[in-house]
């Protein structure tokens, strides 16, 4: 505060004064440059390891020493290396950026997608399955209930009003479609669901937050004509009415998305204590003009 009251009571021209302070301002404010740490780059990842259900081993964690430096930065990368080591390491992907959803495991006790997450700092990284689903092998689990269940709400656009399949384009307005963002980014890597005890203890009748996201998605498309069905498919006590809005769901999303919020606002629509806004333009608005996909 001296300091800076020197500045300002001295005889130099105003101009002086503010380059000086500036000067003083800029000097004080450098952080004084630390040298770089240099990080052990050797890391020991434990791997579980299974061999399936006609396998007479018992499920166990196995250690490979990896040295980071030598791979790429994401846990799928060194999940990659691992495999050069050790062939018979069995694990799913296929993108490498976040997109197919294939490559969901639990990292060190949460569920991410292994392509698009860095490998932590930890000198131990633990590695296993997605949680509470059949293990098929090592890190594969069975996806087969997941994925009957998410056809069950019928994914896709149902229309009563259509022009021809395939040649006419649906119109959206675009406040309609931004009801969608935030829902439609979903790969369906079941990290969500996993996640989730009600869908861990009631896995068979809880449709889960993945399917849940997918249903408020349709029902809330302004294209889509099959709400009230939809709705009425939902109005169970356990199909959606099971999620307690813990939100694990929404933590474990490595996509940044919310389906415990989806949810919340899909409950009020079965219940009917939201309805569904009406399109803001007619979807066939195009359909008899001539402008074709
Ligand atoms: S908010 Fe609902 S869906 Fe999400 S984890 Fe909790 S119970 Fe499961
Ligand atoms: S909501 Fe997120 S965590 Fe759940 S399936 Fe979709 S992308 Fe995966
Ligand atoms: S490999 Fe496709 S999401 Fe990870």
């Amino acid at each position: 505060m001296n300091n800076f009251r020197k500045l300002l009571f001295t005889k130099k021209t105003p101009r002086a004064r503010i380059i000086e302070f500036c000067e003083y301002s800029t000097e004080k404010k450098v952080a004084p440059v630390q040298p770089k740490q240099p990080v052990d780059p050797r890391r020991v990842f434990k791997v579980y390891r299974f061999g399936g259900v006609l396998s007479k081993e018992q499920p166990k964690l196995v250690s490979y020493d990896l040295d980071v430096s030598k791979c790429g930065r994401m846990v799928l990368d060194a999940l990659i290396k691992i495999k050069d080591m050790d062939p018979t390491l069995v694990f799913r992907r296929s993108c490498r950026e976040g997109i197919c959803g294939s490559c969901a495991v639990n990292l060190q006790g949460n569920n991410c997608l292994a392509c698009i997450t860095a490998i932590p700092p930890d000198k131990v990284i633990t590695i296993h399955p997605i949680p509470h689903m059949y293990v098929i092998r090592d890190l594969v689990v069975d996806m087969n209930h997941f994925f009957d269940v998410y056809d069950s709400i019928r994914p896709y656009l149902i229309r009563r009003n259509q022009g021809p399949l395939g040649r006419y384009q649906y119109a959206q307005s675009i406040n309609d479609n931004s009801k969608l963002v935030g829902l439609y980014e979903c790969v369906l890597c079941s990290c969500c669901a996993t996640a989730c005890p009600s869908y861990w203890w009631n896995g068979r009748r809880f449709m889960g937050p993945a399917t849940l996201l997918h249903a408020y998605r349709w029902i809330i498309d302004s294209r889509d004509e099959d709400t009230e069905q939809r709705l009425y498919e939902l109005r169970d006590d356990f199909k959606a009415f099971r999620c307690h809005t813990i939100l694990n769901c929404t933590l474990a999303c490595p996509k940044g998305l919310h389906p415990g919020l989806a949810i919340a606002k899909l409950k009020r629509l079965i219940s009917g204590l939201d309805k569904k806004p009406p399109s803001e333009i007619d979807a066939m608005k195009f359909s008899g003009t001539g402008s074709k996909c």
